[in-house]
């Protein structure tokens, strides 16, 4: 019996994958190299079932002998353990993200005569196409929820884009560009209380309630389905902490970030240009634990964020409480700098790494914006924050077109700055 080998991701079963199974049958036995969430996620998007379930689903197709995992989009290591006579792919992967790999499969094959066929593509359903009415239908609170503990699991770093109403949350939802070949996209939303704040017209001071934030949040979960991690300032006081844990976990929040700061709370990259106090360590931890009793599930996390760089206690400080947040239940450690320099939290998380027990550590690169994700990655952060990035741009291009109005006495000389009519009324699909 000849030996057939089938890489496929498997998220949404269709009658395109089933056609290539069924031709692979045909040449003989068949392994499925299922790819893992790492793999998937590395290239594409997070897929909508688990490793385990797809697994569970191909193992029972019709023709299927085998089943193992594929660790990366690259074939080769698993083809060299097994050696097929045969690789069956759809030909659609001639060109795009998937090109180098398959010349790579063909390179291979011919170190023992094995041979690459490929199959027509099944037209008229694609994978890509599923998803997109996938998003259509939209997500609930549990599985938004849960993202982000998967996503951390299978990404080496998760990418966050602020959004400050409904229309930044689409932005952060569906941008995408090609980098290295590779299609990257954001993995979810920061509900940033600066621009959420000010793009409310008012301070960050903690002058937005719960109340009004929640209706920001309200716009941006009716049109998005990625994982959002609140912005929660200070957390307020302990004993309401609790109940914006619960209300927040209710919604399909992934995580709410408290910072370590008491009293009136001013926007952290002021640094020591305003006052602002720090809370005790004692204090901090009791509202971090408190928060994590009021949980009701264990995928909703609480991220304890650091100020001791911003208000200049110290290095020393910051590890300290590092440590002591950890122990009191933190999910996750928020770093904060206000540094140009990227010294400090370089400093920091080459500190951090020594640490014995370690929680996923968060880093937002607003002042030090010359750092690459891959330098963040590799002193080990786990998630990164473009907190303020879409209001900061959005803003100057707003101020300009007002200007250019009242300058020239009509609106014909901003045209060229500025979407056509056309383009908005189709941005937002079903306004027809
Ligand atoms: C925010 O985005 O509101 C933050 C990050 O808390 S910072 O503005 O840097 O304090
Ligand atoms: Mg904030």
């Amino acid at each position: 019996m000849k030996k057939v080998y089938v890489g496929m991701s498997a998220d949404l079963i269709h009658p395109g994958h089933l056609n290539i199974i069924n031709e692979a049958r045909k040449l003989g036995e068949v392994t499925i190299g299922l790819l893992t969430d790492e793999a998937i996620a590395g290239y594409k998007r997070l897929p909508s079932l688990t490793y385990d379930q797809r697994e569970l689903i191909i193992k029972n197709i019709k023709g299927v002998e085998k089943v193992i995992p594929q660790y990366t989009l690259d074939y080769v290591s698993n083809l060299q353990m097994l050696k097929p006579d045969f690789v069956v792919h759809g030909d659609d992967w001639k060109d795009g993200v998937q090109k180098q790999t398959r010349q790579r499969v063909i390179d291979v094959l011919k170190e023992w005569g094995g041979e690459l066929i490929e199959i027509e593509y099944t037209k008229g359903i694609s994978s890509t196409q599923l998803n997109e009415s996938l998003k259509e239908i939209g997500t609930t609170p549990d599985i938004r929820m849960k993202k982000l503990k998967r996503l951390l699991g299978v990404k080496p770093i998760v990418r966050i884009m602020e959004a400050h109403n409904g229309l930044t949350g689409l932005i952060v939802e569906n941008v995408n560009a090609l980098k290295d070949n590779i299609k990257v996209e954001f993995d979810g939303m920061w509900l940033s209380s600066l621009t959420d704040s000010t793009a409310k017209g008012k301070p960050d001071t903690e002058a937005v309630d719960l109340t009004a934030r929640l209706h920001t949040l309200n716009d941006i979960v009716e049109v998005t389905t990625k994982p959002i991690i609140y912005d929660g300032d200070t957390g307020g006081r302990t004993e309401h902490f609790v109940f914006t844990v619960r209300t927040l976990e209710r919604l399909g929040v992934s995580a709410v970030i408290i910072e370590d700061k008491t009293g009136s709370k001013k926007n952290s990259l002021f640094g020591t240009d305003v006052e602002q106090t720090q809370e005790t360590i004692e204090n901090f931890c009791l509202k971090i634990s408190a928060g994590k009793k009021s949980r009701v599930t264990n995928d909703f996390m609480i991220i304890a964020r650091i100020e001791s760089l911003i208000l200049k206690a110290g290095m020393e400080d910051a590890l300290k409480r590092a440590n002591a947040y950890i122990e009191a239940g933190a999910d996750g450690i928020m770093i904060h700098s206000k540094e140009k320099s990227t010294d400090e939290i370089i400093e920091f998380c080459r500190e951090y790494k020594k640490f014995e027990r370690k929680v996923p550590l968060v880093a937002v690169p607003s002042s030090y914006s010359s750092i690459y994700e891959s330098q963040l990655e590799e002193s080990g952060v786990s998630i990164v924050i473009y907190a303020n990035h879409l209001l900061r741009s959005a803003y100057p291009a707003m101020n300009e077109t007002a200007k250019s109005i009242l300058e020239n006495g009509r609106s014909f000389e901003a045209d060229n700055n500025m979407m056509s009519i056309k383009e908005i009324l189709n941005l937002i699909p079903g306004g027809k």
